[in-house]
């Protein structure tokens, strides 16, 4: 059955890098149909929206799932367009579950020695609706030598709880690129400094993995686990945390597997219409020049249509751009030559060809 699918390249290299994914998902034969949407900067800037009236409850009611770019101008120094859309789609769509996988498609694309393709294979599962970003607080006697600023960490037991189920739901039902079953969910915190939130994580966190015995489970602090990253990265396998710690580690993460510009996301909650995004940003340096890289949003893609039983779609997409990047027919950051038109040629023209 064709599946409904909303796009929103949003600003920026979103307006580069989506089109990309689009022609190599029509190449792999997926059964979708597209509806584009205009929300960003320059919809704003041109009539002050940033999503109309019952945007959100259009996205959830007529469509299988979101297909977004990134968000960000510098024409919009408030970046409220950005917040009021993706922030909001996250939290008023509650996509509760904002899932990255880390995958190394390539030795060469790792900038530690001694990592093979195969050593790395983990995934981040990061809550999306709760935490610091929720914008709660205040700032009082602005301007003045007295001036407090406030910023709240929300955690909420039903939060914390159903991203960590999650987890543990997501170890058990998942396999790794290898075929072998995952194992283990290390959560990753900050509790010993911040006692309250962290302490809520620590008994929830222990309280869910009793129903999970066959999960083996592990713990580390938001710095350590850091250092690890960087260190040996191999032990990972599934990692739960909080929405800022995810926000910061998977950045870290996309450094392991060639950076930003090769990182997919999903964010999830199920039974409703999930949003999936490249993790980078508009990044407007770049913006307009045919060189972003487009394999994220295009690896993007392949995990929407693989959430939506498109396996075979999203495997094909997958194998075509592990060929790109051992062939080196990709854009400049991660080695190769291409500009990101000719890139997402190149992948979809390799889609195209019978295994
Ligand atoms: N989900 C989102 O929409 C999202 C996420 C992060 C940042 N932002 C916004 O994007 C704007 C820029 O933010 P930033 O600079 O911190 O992050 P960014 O991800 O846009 O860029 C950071 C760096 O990574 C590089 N990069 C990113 N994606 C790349 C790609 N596909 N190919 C090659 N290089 C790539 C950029 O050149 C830049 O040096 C800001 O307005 C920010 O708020 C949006």
């Amino acid at each position: 059955m064709t599946k409904r699918i909303a796009l929103i390249p949003g600003d920026g290299i979103g307006k580069e890098v989506i089109p990309q994914a689009v022609k190599v998902m029509q190449a792999a034969g997926a059964a979708v149909e597209l509806t584009p949407f205009d929300w960003g900067a320059d919809r704003y800037l041109a009539d002050k929206v940033t999503v109309p009236p019952d945007g959100f409850t259009t996205l959830a009611r007529d469509f299988d799932a979101i297909l977004v770019g990134a968000f960000g101008d510098p024409r919009v120094p408030s970046n409220m367009h950005a917040k009021e859309i993706l922030l909001g789609m996250r939290c008023q769509m509650d996509l509760y579950a904002n899932v990255r996988p880390v995958r190394l498609l390539d030795a060469s694309l790792c900038p530690l020695k001694g990592i093979e393709a195969k050593d790395l294979d983990f995934v981040v599962i990061r809550e999306n609706t709760e935490g610091v970003y929720g914008d709660l607080g205040g700032v009082f006697k602005q301007g003045t030598p007295d001036e407090i600023a406030i910023q709240e960490d929300v955690n909420t037991r039903k939060g914390v709880e159903r991203i960590i189920r999650y987890a543990f739901e997501y170890c058990a039902s998942n396999r790794k690129l290898d075929g072998s079953p995952r194992r283990r969910v290390l959560m990753c915190d900050k509790s010993n400094a911040m006692t309250h939130a962290g302490g809520l994580w620590q008994r929830v966190f222990k309280e869910v993995a009793a129903e999970y015995p066959r999960i083996e489970t592990q713990h580390m602090y938001v710095d350590a686990l850091c250092m690890q990253m960087v260190r040996d990265p191999r032990g990972f396998d599934v990692i739960v945390t909080n929405n800022m710690f995810g926000d910061i580690i998977t950045d870290l993460a996309a450094g392991l597997q060639g950076g930003l510009g090769m990182a997919a996301s999903g964010n999830l909650s199920p039974g409703k219409t999930s949003m999936f995004e490249p993790v980078h940003g508009s990044a407007p340096p770049i913006a307009g020049k045919n060189i972003a890289n487009p394999f994220g949003a295009i690896l993007t893609a392949a995990m929407m249509l693989a959430h939506l039983g498109m396996s075979g779609e999203a495997q094909k997409i997958e194998a075509a751009v592990l060929e790109a990047v051992r062939q080196k027919k990709t854009t400049a950051d991660i080695g190769g030559t291409l500009g990101t038109r000719e890139a997402g040629e190149w992948v979809a023209q390799t889609t195209l060809r019978p295994r």
